[in-house]
């Protein structure tokens, strides 16, 4: 089957050259613009540009590169009844489960504080805090976001979780819905963590309201899109003391420009979009499988629901 490889700003064979080399018998890699586009039944994209599918008559499913399907979705010559299949990774979901228990415990620990002391030389303890008197909200309980739940409930951390539809919650953690249950979670956590796919209801849905609501001192890691983030709510909130920091992974605008205010605000910690990649294996087994499901006539696994937008 021919597969083109669709991307905007770097290309895909320097990061998933491998996991293309295992599949290579059953999918051929074609770079975009590929040769004979009448052939291209599945395509691999990450920010593809905008006219990209245009060009593929026989297109069936487009591959994302990653556990947020928006970049795709928004894509303008992306037709009705095109499916897009993101990649599900347990080995993902246990990167970002590590990548925010770090910066959980930078906060609860205060190492900010102590970075801060080391530069000027001082020797000063600061009070301790035990992890079941920080309560961790997590925005998201999905493949990843669950993951993470587990993960700080063992290290003593009170979970909370916000989903579109309600769930049953294991013991040591407690689920919230809808608008209502937005703000009743917000207003017993301390850190927020967004885990949240970009789609219009989430667009913008970290903002001055939502960190009003946590607890005085709070703390944002920011790992799901940058589109979620209204950047001069979060300045407010740091200044004001609001929220004690910020970590930040992703931005509206990547890569973040030179002369943005966060790369060397005080209170920000910032990664560049690095959380956790997808893994080759994660990738082959997709791409296998959305080829048997193209070649059989069905629906491949992991297709998102076009509608919903993740
Ligand atoms: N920074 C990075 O490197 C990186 C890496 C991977 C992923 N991510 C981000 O993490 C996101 C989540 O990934 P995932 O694999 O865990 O996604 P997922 O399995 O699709 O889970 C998404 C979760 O968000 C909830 N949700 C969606 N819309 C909502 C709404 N309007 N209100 C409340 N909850 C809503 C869903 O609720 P239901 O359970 O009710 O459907 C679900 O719990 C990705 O979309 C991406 O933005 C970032």
């Amino acid at each position: 089957m021919q597969c083109a490889l669709v991307s905007r700003g770097f290309d895909l064979r320097d990061y998933y050259g491998k996991a293309f080399d295992k599949v290579a018998d059953r999918i051929q890699m074609q770079s975009h613009p590929a040769d004979d586009p009448a052939e291209v039944r599945m395509a691999v994209a990450w920010h593809p540009p905008a006219d990209a599918f245009d060009r593929y008559p026989n297109l069936q499913a487009v591959c994302t590169i990653g556990a947020g399907a928006d970049n795709v979705l928004a894509c303008p010559s992306l037709r009705p009844g095109i499916d897009v299949v993101r990649v599900v990774d347990p080995a993902q979901a246990e990167m970002m489960s590590g990548f925010i228990t770090w910066h959980v415990i930078w906060h609860q620990r205060r190492f900010a504080s102590y970075l801060a002391q080391q530069r000027r030389s001082e020797w000063r303890r600061l009070p301790q805090r035990a992890a079941r008197s920080v309560p961790v909200a997590l925005l998201g309980y999905g493949q990843i976001g669950s993951r993470v739940a587990a993960d700080l409930t063992q290290l003593g951390f009170p979970v909370l979780a916000w989903s579109r539809t309600p769930k049953s919650m294991p013991p040591g953690m407690r689920g919230f819905h809808g608008g209502d249950g937005l703000f009743a979670m917000l207003r017993e956590a301390e850190v927020l963590v967004n885990l949240l796919p970009l789609t219009p209801e989430t667009r913008g849905i970290l903002n001055r309201d939502v960190f009003a609501a946590l607890q005085p001192g709070g703390y944002l890691i920011q790992v799901g899109r940058g589109e979620h983030l209204a950047e001069a709510d979060l300045l407010a909130a740091l200044d004001s003391g609001q929220l004690a920091g910020a970590s930040l992974d992703v931005f509206a605008r990547e890569p973040l420009a030179g002369d943005h205010v966060f790369w060397q605000h005080p209170k920000i910690v910032l990664t560049p979009h690095d959380a956790c990649d997808v893994s080759n294996d994660a990738l082959v087994g997709t791409l296998l499988s959305t080829a048997e499901a193209i070649e059989t006539g069905r629906r491949p696994p992991g297709a998102v629901d076009r509608v919903r937008g993740y």
